[in-house]
C-alpha cells in the first residue's frame, strides 16, 4: 500500500503570537483600565484601518527611520495602491482628524485607541512583530498643561496596573532651534567618526538626533560628551519645557532628564518621553512607551497647523510586567450558583433555568456535558458557589427545583418559576448578613 504523505501543519509566522483565553484575562483588564482613564481624562474612541496609504508613514514617521526603511509591511494592492499596514497610529489619527474636519470641533479634540501594529523587527522578549498599542493624542492644544497631562496620564495608568514607571524626559526643540543644533551634533560627531558604529556614519548625514540613542559601546561613549538638546533650545522652546517641568514638579511625579531620549520617530517637536521599567530581569532598561508633542505633523500631511501631544504604551509589554511582578491581581468571576440537571430531560429544563438565572444578574456556573451527581457537585464546591441547583426525575415531575445550601448542606425544593427570584432573594440576605457582620466587627 502507498504510504500516504504526511503534510506539516501550518504554523505560526515569526515574531506573531496568539492571545490565548489565558492571557485575554490580561489584556481584558488592561483594556478596562484604558477605558476608565480614558473617561476620568476626558478622551473618546478612535479606531482607524490597520491598512494605510504607504505614503502617510513614510511622510510622518520620517524616510529615513528604522520603521520605514526596515520595518514596513508594506505591498501594492489589486488595484495598484501602495499600502502599509499600520507600524503605529498617530499618524493615522492625525490623517483621521484632518479628514473629517475635526478642526471644527471645539479643541482640544482628546482621542484614544487599542489596537495592533506592525513591524518586522527582530523578536525578543517583549517585541514582537504584530503587537499591540493602546494611546491617547490631544490633538489642538500647544500649551505645556497637555504635556503634563498626557504624562501623568500615562504614569498613573502604570501605576494602576501595578507597574511603576521612571518617566524619561527631554526636549528636542523645533524647526527654529534643531536645525543649529543638528549642525553642532553633527561637527561634534564628525570628530568621532573613526569610532562610530556604520549605522551612526550613515544617521550622521541625515538624522544625528539618533546617533544620541545608539546601543553600541563606542557610539554610547562618544555620545556622553556630545552637546544637549536642552542646552540649545529657542527661547520658547526653552519656556515650554520649563513649564511642563514645572507642571511634573508639582504634582510630584519623578522623572529622569534624559538628554540621550531622542525617540525613533521624526515627527517629534520639543518635549519627548518615555516610561521604563528598570527592573534587572527585564534588561534594567525596558521601554514600557513613549511619546510626545509633534506639533508640525498635520501641516506636513496637508492640514491646518494643529499642535498634538501623545504617547502609546504596549500592551505585551505591560502583560509581561504584571504576570512575572505579580503586581495586579485580576479581578476574579465568583459565580453564585451551580446548576447540576440529571439526564437528558432534566438537561433541557436545565438550560432554561441557567437562561433565566443569567438574565436575572446571578452569576451562574455548569456542567451541562457532565453527568451524574457526584461529579458535578465535585465541580460545584471547587467553584466555591453559594447553592446548586439540582434537576432530578422528581422534580421534573414536580416543575421544581432542589436548592442545595453548598454551606449547611440543607436542601429545598423550590417552584421552577420562582428560581430566579429565590435565588436572587437568597443572595441578598446573604449579603445583608455579611455587611452588618462587617459592621460589628468594625465597631468593636
Ligand atoms: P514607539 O516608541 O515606537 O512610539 O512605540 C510605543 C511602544 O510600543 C513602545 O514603547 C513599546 O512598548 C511598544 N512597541 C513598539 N514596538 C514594539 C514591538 N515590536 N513589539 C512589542 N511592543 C512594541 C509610537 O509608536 C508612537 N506612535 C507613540 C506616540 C503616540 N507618540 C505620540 N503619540
Amino acid at each position: 500500500m502507498k504510504k500516504k504523505k504526511s503534510i506539516a501543519a501550518p504554523r505560526l509566522l515569526r515574531g506573531m503570537k496568539d492571545i490565548l483565553p489565558d492571557e485575554q484575562q490580561w489584556f481584558e483588564a488592561i483594556r478596562e483600565h484604558v477605558r476608565a482613564f480614558a473617561r476620568d481624562f476626558n478622551f473618546e474612541r478612535i479606531d482607524t484601518p490597520v491598512l494605510e496609504p504607504m505614503a502617510l508613514f513614510v511622510r510622518a514617521v520620517g524616510d529615513d527611520t528604522d520603521i520605514v526603511q526596515k520595518e514596513m509591511y508594506s505591498f501594492v494592492d489589486q488595484g495598484g495602491d501602495h499600502i502599509s499596514v499600520r507600524p503605529e497610529a498617530s499618524a493615522s489619527v492625525i490623517r483621521a482628524y484632518i479628514e473629517h474636519g475635526m478642526v471644527n470641533l471645539p479643541q482640544p479634540v482628546k482621542l484614544y485607541y487599542f489596537g495592533p501594529m506592525f513591524r518586522h523587527e527582530r523578536p525578543q522578549m517583549g517585541r514582537f512583530r504584530q503587537f499591540y498599542q493602546l494611546g491617547y493624542e490631544t490633538v489642538g492644544d500647544a500649551g505645556a498643561v497637555s504635556d503634563a497631562e498626557i504624562i501623568l496620564l500615562g504614569e498613573r495608568l502604570c501605576r494602576s496596573l501595578g507597574i511603576m514607571p521612571r518617566i524619561q524626559l527631554n526636549s528636542i526643540g523645533d524647526e527654529n532651534c534643531r536645525p543649529a543644533y543638528e549642525t553642532m551634533l553633527k561637527s561634534y560627531f564628525r570628530t568621532h567618526k573613526a569610532k562610530l558604529c556604520e549605522t551612526c556614519k550613515h544617521r550622521l548625514l541625515k538624522n544625528p538626533l539618533r546617533v544620541l540613542d545608539c546601543k553600541e559601546t563606542d557610539c554610547v561613549a562618544i555620545a556622553q560628551g556630545a552637546p544637549q538638546a536642552v542646552d540649545n533650545l529657542c527661547d520658547p522652546c526653552k519656556k515650554h519645557f520649563t513649564q511642563v517641568l514645572e507642571f511634573l514638579d508639582d504634582l510630584g511625579l519623578a522623572y529622569d532628564l534624559n538628554p540621550k531620549l531622542v525617540r525613533g520617530l521624526d515627527y517629534y517637536t520639543r518635549t519627548v518621553f518615555e516610561y521604563w521599567s528598570t527592573d534587572e530581569r527585564f534588561g534594567g532598561q525596558l521601554a514600557l512607551g513613549g511619546g510626545g508633542r509633534y506639533d508640525k505633523l498635520a501641516e506636513q500631511l496637508g492640514g491646518r497647523h494643529t499642535p498634538v501631544v501623545g504617547f502609546a504604551l504596549g500592551v505585551e509589554r505591560l502583560v509581561l510586567l504584571m504576570r512575572e511582578l505579580q503586581s495586579y491581581t485580576l479581578p476574579a468571576y465568583e459565580p453564585d450558583v451551580f446548576i447540576a440537571p440529571l439526564g437528558d430531560q432534566a438537561r433541557k429544563k436545565a438550560l432554561h433555568v441557567f437562561d433565566a438565572l443569567r438574565a436575572a444578574g446571578i452569576k451562574v456556573r455548569h456542567a451541562f456535558t457532565k453527568d451524574g451527581l457526584s461529579a458535578q457537585l465535585g465541580l460545584a464546591n471547587r467553584y466555591n458557589v453559594k447553592y446548586t441547583l439540582i434537576i432530578g426525575q422528581q422534580e421534573l415531575l414536580d416543575e421544581t427545583v432542589m436548592v442545595r445550601d453548598m454551606v449547611n448542606g440543607s436542601q429545598e425544593v423550590v417552584g421552577f418559576h420562582k428560581i430566579a427570584d429565590d435565588i436572587r432573594k437568597r443572595l441578598q440576605k446573604a449579603k445583608n448578613a455579611s455587611a452588618s457582620a462587617e459592621e460589628h466587627h468594625s465597631e468593636k
